[in-house]
């Protein structure tokens, strides 16, 4: 069976997935580029943004999961595009026209429309359907392979409350970012079925991964 997985999902010290006040300038908030400075600064990073150089080490290692053995990803509609992104037809979301998934992508959202090919192999499917239901339409599509639930953190904490997620892998961040939209709310007792390994990068982010109890690989 194939594994349901979070990977490089980055929140503050205080709990927060994304800032508050997204807009098309700020897809993040007010919380800017922090929560992904780590990631960005990664040789994996750099090969994302197609550019030279990057560190190696842990947060290498880590991040460079993000597409291994994925054949399908689940997001949110907060992050395929910014508040409105729905009265505008003509929205790709904001990765421009190679978005770096890659792979069948459903968004979910109340406001349904055609399905969206991109270049390097991203379609865009958009689906308005409870989290297990679109787990099974994302599960359809992968082939086989692990489905990843790519957040934001509203729709990631429906994942986590309904316990479809096998392995999350979150990135402690050491800020403080005070508003947005938290991660861990109405969570309580969650890291019970899970096992939990933390590990703290030089560079002062913590990476954590809870494997569910049983999961196989
Ligand atoms: N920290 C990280 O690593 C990370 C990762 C990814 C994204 N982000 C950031 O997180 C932010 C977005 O997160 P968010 O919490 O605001 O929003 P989100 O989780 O991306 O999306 C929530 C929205 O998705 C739609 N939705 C959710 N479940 C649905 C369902 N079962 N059926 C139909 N529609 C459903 C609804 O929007 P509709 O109004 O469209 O129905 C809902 O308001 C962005 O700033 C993004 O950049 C952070």
């Amino acid at each position: 069976m194939s594994l349901v997985r979070v990977q490089n999902f980055s929140i503050s010290l205080d709990g927060f997935g994304t800032g508050d006040g997204q807009s098309l300038d700020a897809p993040f908030g007010h919380a800017g580029e922090r929560l992904h400075e780590w990631m960005f600064a990664t040789r994996w990073g750099h090969e994302l943004l197609g550019r030279p150089g990057g560190t190696g080490g842990i947060d290498d290692a880590f991040a460079r999961l993000f597409s291994v053995g994925i054949g399908a990803e689940i997001m949110g509609s907060g992050k395929f595009g910014p508040p409105g992104w729905h009265s505008d037809p003509d929205w790709h979301g904001p990765w421009g026209p190679n978005p770096p998934f890659h792979t069948p992508v459903f968004v979910l959202t109340h406001h349904s429309r055609p399905s969206l090919e991109m270049d390097g192999g991203t379609t865009f499917h958009f689906l308005d359907a409870p989290p297990a239901e679109a787990l099974e339409a994302a599960r359809a599509a992968a082939g086989g392979l692990d489905v990843r639930i790519g957040g934001g953190p509203s729709m990631l904490r429906d994942f986590l409350a309904a316990g479809l997620v096998d392995h999350l892998h979150v990135v402690v961040v050491p800020i403080l970012l005070g508003r947005g939209v938290r991660l861990w709310d109405g969570l309580e007792d969650f890291d019970r079925n899970y096992t939990i390994e933390t590990m703290v990068s030089p560079t002062g982010v913590t990476h954590l991964t809870f494997t569910r109890t049983g999961a196989d690989g």
